[in-house]
């Protein structure tokens, strides 16, 4: 992994800018896997500005979203589809055909995931894979103890992982309890990585990184054995890592 330390989570967000905006305007049709969260959003407001300067397209990109909570429609301000169409699709000149976000309210959720499976395949695969790290280690929404095989599937999100999405919601009990999440095998197979990593509550997280072994115990680890993986991380997401 090439460890990027920046001083803080503007400084992160405006260095994955630069990688994306690059990605996109050398490679000739760009599939970008994408991420939700608060740490992109950064990422995701700099492109804007950038597309807006005429300094990026998105005219043939490719977008595949790592995941999206089951039982929200698209048009539900919770779900995953609203998030990137506000924080970043509506602002530029993306096709919307081209955008996958897995759909959360499908009939048959298993053969929704095959689909983003099948799309992400026909779109040649994933160039350059936008990842954030939950407190626990999760990539995407694979939580830990998911297989290092998997691929694209109906996930139980762990206690944790909805404890810190509750900020999002009225209360606790509206946060879903499942997803469909793309596996540890779909996101390695993706040709880069570019991992997010911002503030002391992923200080934990980004030592075991750093420090820890491979194990499905912490899904994050995988990572390491990656061959092309970046890591843009802040000053108070190290501060664990560097104690020690
Ligand atoms: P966050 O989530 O960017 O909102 O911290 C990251 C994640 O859980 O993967």
């Amino acid at each position: 992994m090439n460890v990027i330390k920046v001083k803080n989570y503007d400084e992160m967000s405006e260095k994955a800018t630069e990688l994306i905006v690059n990605r996109i305007n050398t490679l000739e049709n760009p599939v970008l896997g994408l991420a939700t969260g608060s740490t992109p959003e950064g990422l995701y407001q700099r492109t804007i500005k950038k597309f807006e300067q005429k300094e990026v397209s998105f005219k043939n990109v490719t977008t595949f979203n790592l995941d999206e909570y089951v039982g929200l429609d698209k048009d539900d301000s919770n779900s995953y589809y609203y998030f990137m169409n506000e924080k970043l699709f509506r602002h530029v000149d993306i096709a919307m055909d081209r955008v996958h976000v897995p759909n959360g309210v499908a009939q048959d959720l298993e053969k929704e995931c095959m689909e983003h499976e099948r799309a992400i395949e026909q779109a040649g695969g994933i160039d350059v894979q936008v990842l954030g790290i939950g407190g626990n280690g999760h990539i995407g929404f694979n939580e830990p103890g998911t297989s290092f095989s998997s691929r694209t599937h109906v996930v139980d999100l762990d206690e944790s992982t909805i404890q810190a999405n509750a900020r999002f919601f009225n209360s606790i009990d509206d946060v879903p309890t499942q997803a469909v999440s793309m596996g540890i095998e779909t996101i390695m197979n993706s040709k880069e990585i570019l991992l997010l990593v911002s503030g002391e509550a992923k200080a934990d997280a980004m030592a075991k990184l750093l420090n820890g072994e491979v194990s499905e115990d912490f899904p994050a680890s995988i990572l390491k054995q990656h061959e092309n993986v970046t890591v843009i991380v802040d000053e108070a997401a190290l501060t664990v890592a560097e104690s020690k």
